[in-house]
């Protein structure tokens, strides 16, 4: 029986009626470009967080975690934050944008278990803000039309409720997004929500953020995708995020376009003398960004790991030097990687400012790699490391 369903039974006396799971997710290539309309190449990873859940006669949620102590308990009319248990706010945020677009649910029990490192980098919020999603969707039948408005879905010739289309993936990652930037604070884009619900097995989800769509291309086999927390905690709340998102926001208005996808390099570089110091930097990165991920997905497909991996490289030392979004840990990390020959590229995944990096190494060398890794770490910041070789898996839903 699975963590989240023991615990269900262990709090609630019962067995659960349905189980969901949401995977964490990992940015391959193209960092911070997704809210500026780019492109981003990403990973469903083999952590993730599980719900059991049953519904309720009444109102009232009850959720309990194996993260955290106690029970968190409200009412669905009232979803105020609470200091006492800030991850129960993800939940709120998204049980109210849930209501905002017209669903109706009432109140549910909730065990939840998560494999996903917290503050690592690798989407744990929006794991959880995912499987909240679905988990509703589960006991409270809805859909969402594409202007995000709740209805009653279809249902299948059993009269089952059916897996949700692409386009009601799309429209749940909104509604998560939404609860992140509205009730969490942060002004995140929709990046974590869709890998972790368009994620596929062994395969890297390329998503476009213009056109809101997702393709996907083999991992190929010979190579390993090794992930490694730093152990550092990344700070998105504190307001590091949103400041870079208000300079590359800073950078489209003075380019006088209206997302900074327009922009290429050569583009950027003539036009540099309008934009400010910082404002310019970040701009670089996101820009740099869009080109290594359109350069990258050519490579790859063509066969080239090797070509790809130095992409990777480039692109941290692009958030460490331009975009600023690293830490010494984070850099650490990576030049030691470099130091490895079956490290065929190396960055930091995700946010930044603390988290994980993600490598890419020859598959049969990879748990020597770990090793080396782990050493070097440990001399260069005293801090333990595990790390470990991510599976791409599917997505959620
Ligand atoms: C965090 C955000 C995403 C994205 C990445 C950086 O994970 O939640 O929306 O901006 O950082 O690429």
């Amino acid at each position: 029986m699975h963590e989240a369903q023991k615990l269900h039974v262990e709090t609630f006396r019962r067995p659960a009626l349905h189980t969901v799971c949401a995977p964490g997710r990992a940015e391959l290539l193209g960092n911070h470009t997704d809210y500026n309309h780019g492109w981003v190449m990403a990973l469903a990873v083999d952590k993730a967080i599980t719900w059991a859940v049953s519904p309720r006669s009444d109102h009232r949620v009850e959720l309990v975690s194996t993260a955290f102590p106690g029970r968190v308990r409200f009412n669905v009319e009232d979803l105020a934050k609470d200091p006492e248990a800030p991850w129960a706010d993800y939940v709120k945020g998204l049980l109210l944008e849930l209501r905002r677009a017209g669903v109706a649910f009432a109140g549910f029990n909730a065990a939840i278990h998560g494999t996903i490192p917290l503050g690592a980098g690798l989407s744990s919020s929006a794991a959880l803000l995912v499987a909240t999603a679905l988990s509703v969707r589960k006991l409270f039948p809805y859909t969402l039309t594409e202007a995000g408005v709740g209805a009653i879905p279809e249902r299948d010739e059993r009269g089952e409720l059916p897996r949700p289309t692409a386009a009601e993936k799309l429209a749940i990652a909104k509604v998560c997004q939404a609860a992140e930037n509205r009730f969490v604070g942060v002004n995140c884009g929709l990046l974590d929500y869709l890998s972790s619900l368009f994620g596929r097995a062994d395969h890297i989800v390329i998503l476009d953020f213009l056109t809101l769509t997702a393709d996907w291309t083999p991992l190929p086999h010979e190579v390993a995708v090794v992930i490694c927390p730093s152990g550092v905690q990344h700070a998105l709340v504190g307001g590091e995020y949103n400041d870079r998102r208000r300079h590359c926001e800073a950078a489209a208005r003075a380019l006088g376009v209206a997302s900074l996808r327009e922009v290429d390099v050569a583009g950027l570089e003539a036009e540099r003398g309008r934009l400010a110091a910082r404002d310019y930097a970040c701009a670089r990165h996101v820009v740099g960004e869009n080109d290594r991920v359109t350069r990258g997905s050519a490579l790859l497909r063509a066969g080239d790991v090797a070509g790809f991996g130095q992409l990777l490289f480039a692109s941290h030392l692009s958030s460490r030097d331009d975009f600023q979004n690293s830490c010494p840990e984070l850099d650490a990390l990576v030049e030691c990687a470099r130091g490895h020959a079956a490290c065929l590229g190396a960055r930091l995944t995700g946010g930044g400012f603390g988290g994980a990096t993600l490598n890419l190494v020859w598959r049969r060398e990879a748990s020597e790699f770990q090793q080396h890794l782990a050493a070097g770490y440990r001399q260069a910041t005293g801090r333990e490391l595990e790390s470990w070789v991510c599976q791409a898996v599917d997505g959620a839903g």
